[in-house]
């Protein structure tokens, strides 16, 4: 017998156990012992009912990561679900944890599935660019229609046992906490009403319903918007579509042909990229796994505006009391009002009940004191973008928090080092840096400073991950790791409209890239003025930063989207840009004032000087230790910004392209264009000398 899969017998029912820690993933030793258990059951004249359950914590999870990249060797997956399928003896799959890709399809093979409440089943495939390949797609729609399969499987998102019971997917859900006897229970029920096998594909009624409709092509529609530039999502669609338009056995081998484009595309190699990146960053370099971490039981968030309200938002929607103190009750009364509005558009839109939005309603209270912090195990303070009001907060933080209270500030640009510099207690100081709006962007930067401590580092990354976010742990410099390579990207965006681009060509060539908005709309959407003022502060603190057409623009009080004006035009309530002849006077003054002669830039120039200038940086960061690992680079750029993360980060990309291609244009444009932003990384330098790569640093 396999070390991995056992079978036993229990009165008429064999079982089979899956028995590989810590998720049971579908490695070649489990799949062959899979094929052996089957074969004993099969064999057993004692038993007619079989049942397939898992030891440990989870179900099948899915496929083995260790085995990625990997000869598969047989037997494969598919050949294991489908002797599965033809067993004469009808088999119960019971289903704890999570059924996940492989798993799922395995069962979906069987001919009953119970679970525990407490079980998620979800096909993932998706997220890592492929389909579900052993006959996920043809067999789920079998069960629960086209639609439901369709969103299932295009998402990757996982759903409740009690969903799965009220699509079809599964058929009982047990309250015992032990799988084993839930299943067995089933099982002998089965076996006691003489249940013949049930195979789902012979189930065949609601591929008929929904052999005519054009649910298809409308989720072909939505999924342009939900999934622009991704490959896998259409295919899966692709997939899903043959089983209602093949037979069966057609419908497996369409899947086939479609997962093999997936595993050749090149999205999924980024994909894989960006899906172990995430698990690394978790991982802080030179961090003990044994640091303990503070609780945080409650949070004070100070500053009510936009990057407050959100942060807020966050620990309330995991049910810790939070404490909103600004200067202003003004400004206090508006952050809570946008705060219920965003809650009350979850709650429309079906995400929420409305006792949810109450609960976490009340956990959020206002003052306009600091003494109400005195007893908060976390404060994130997001005040304007100055460091002498920092400073002053962080002082105050100081006299009114109990000793051991984390004290972190969201600023997007400034030395932590200076504003713990503010306290007794440089410690306990940390940047925690949220991306707008806050509630909604999964990146957290969490930036040490010198004086930041082990267990306020560890604290920090734990609290990123408990509010749902991805935290990355970064070096104190001018903007990090993320807004210091946006800045490069901004300097050139802007000087490229100085040359002769218009701000739409250049915005256009950043979405064709993949990103979800170009870099002036973006500064439409994060506010002209913020950017302006910290350049005002640059230039007060006796910096040489020329004034250029974006500051006209904020002279005249076109902040963005909440003016209704900015580099483009808005109607009142909309986030749509319009090209405004105004902005395009505007610039055609400035280049005249500062005697420009403009000329036609190519979309290949845009991209190079928007994105190579980026690589550049980022490997000056890398250089500098600012990030520990170009992983970190890439999950920043995948979570804060929307660098497609199918293109694997900057860092991940650069090396798609070759670095040597890189160096090239950035050693061309530190002749034509000049500044400091393109004079090379002497880690790019270095690693183009010598062949090496970012991810062996
Ligand atoms: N807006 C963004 O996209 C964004 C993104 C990431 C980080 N940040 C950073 O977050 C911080 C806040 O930015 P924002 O956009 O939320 O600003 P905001 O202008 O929307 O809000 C700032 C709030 O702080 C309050 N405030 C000012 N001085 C205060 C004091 N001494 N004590 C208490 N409250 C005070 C103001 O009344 C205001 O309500 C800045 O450091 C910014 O750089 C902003």
């Amino acid at each position: 017998m396999s070390e991995v899969v056992a079978y036993t017998r229990q009165g008429s029912i064999g079982v089979i156990s899956v028995n590989y820690p810590p998720v049971n993933a579908l490695s070649h030793a489990v799949r062959t012992g899979l094929v052996a258990a089957l074969k004993q059951g099969q064999n057993d004249v004692e038993v007619d009912t079989l049942l397939l359950v898992c030891e440990g914590r989870t179900f099948i999870a899915g496929a083995d990561i260790r085995e990625f990249g990997k000869l598969p060797k047989d037997p494969s997956l598919p050949d294991v679900i489908n002797a599965y399928e033809k067993s004469d003896k009808p088999i119960v799959a019971a289903i704890h944890g999570t059924a996940l890709g492989g798993g799922l399809e395995l069962a979906l093979g069987c001919d009953y599935r119970v679970a525990l409440k407490s079980a998620k089943l979800g096909f993932p495939e998706v997220k890592l660019g492929l389909i579900p390949g052993a006959g996920g797609t043809q067999r789920l729609p079998r069960l629960v229609g086209a639609y439901k399969a369709l969103e299932m499987i295009t998402s990757g998102d996982f759903i409740s046992a009690e969903d799965a019971l009220a699509q079809g997917i599964i058929d009982f859900i047990g309250d015992d906490d032990a799988i084993h006897i839930t299943g067995l229970a089933y099982a002998q029920k089965l076996s006691k009403e003489n249940s013949p096998v049930r195979r789902v594909r012979d189930i065949n009624h609601k591929i008929e319903i929904d052999k005519e409709s054009d649910v298809f092509d409308q989720f072909r529609a939505k999924l342009e918007k939900k999934s622009r530039g991704l490959f896998s999502p259409f295919k899966c669609v692709d997939a899903i579509e043959a089983a209602f338009t093949l037979s069966f056995t057609d419908g497996l081998k369409r899947e086939r042909e479609l997962f093999k484009e997936c595993m050749e595309s090149f999205q999924r190699d980024g994909l894989i990229h960006s899906f172990f990146a995430e698990r690394e960053a978790s991982k802080v370099k030179g961090l003990s796994k044994n640091t303990p971490i503070r609780e945080i039981k409650r949070v004070g968030i100070i500053g009510a505006g936009t990057m407050g309200g959100g942060i807020a938002m966050n620990f309330a929607n995991i049910g810790i009391p939070t404490t909103i103190v600004d200067v202003q009750q003004e400004a206090l009364k508006h952050g809570i009002e946008v705060i219920r509005r965003n809650y009350d558009s979850s709650a429309k839109k079906g995400g929420l009940t409305v006792e949810q939005v109450e609960e976490r309603m009340r956990l959020i209270n206002t003052s306009l004191s600091y003494e109400a912090l005195y007893d908060v195990d976390l404060v994130i303070e997001a005040v304007f973008e100055n460091m002498a009001i920092k400073k002053e907060i962080f002082s105050k933080l100081d006299e009114v928090c109990k000793p051991g209270t984390i004290l972190a500030t969201n600023t997007s640009t400034l030395n932590i080092d200076e504003i713990a510099s503010a306290t007794q207690r440089p410690e306990d100081v940390v940047g925690m840096h949220f991306f707008s709006p806050a509630n909604v962007m999964k990146l957290v930067e969490n930036v040490r400073g010198t004086k930041t401590s082990d267990e306020v580092k560890a604290t920090v990354m734990a609290v990123a991950r408990k509010i749902n976010k991805v935290g990355v742990m970064v070096g104190n410099c001018y903007g990090f790791v993320g807004n210091r390579m946006l800045h490069q990207r901004g300097t050139e965006a802007i000087a490229l409209v100085n040359e002769g681009a218009t701000p739409q060509q250049v915005d256009k060539v950043l979405t064709d890239f993949g990103f979800p908005m170009g870099q002036f709309a973006m500064s439409d959407l994060a506010g002209i003025d913020v950017g302006y003022r910290i350049r005002k502060e640059r230039r007060n603190a006796g910096e040489m930063v020329p004034i250029g057409w974006l500051d006209k623009l904020a002279e005249q009080g076109r902040f963005g989207q909440k003016t209704q004006a900015g580099v483009y035009k808005y109607n009142a309530g909309s986030r749509v840009p319009f090209v405004d002849s105004e902005v395009e006077q505007l610039i055609e003054a400035f280049r005249k004032e500062q005697g420009i002669i403009p000329r036609e830039i190519t979309d290949q120039e845009i991209l190079e000087r928007c994105v190579y200038v980026m690589v550049n940086e980022g490997a000056k960061i890398l250089e500098e230790g600012i990030a520990d690992r170009s992983l970190d680079i890439d999950v920043v750029w995948i979570y804060g910004y929307g660098f497609p993360a199918y293109l694997g980060g900057p860092m991940f990309w650069a090396e798609q392209i070759g670095l040597n291609n890189i160096l090239e244009s950035v050693r061309g444009y530190s002749k034509t264009v000049g500044g400091k932003q393109w004079k090379p990384a002497q880690l790019l330098e270095n690693l183009v000398a010598e062949g090496g790569k970012f991810k062996e640093l």
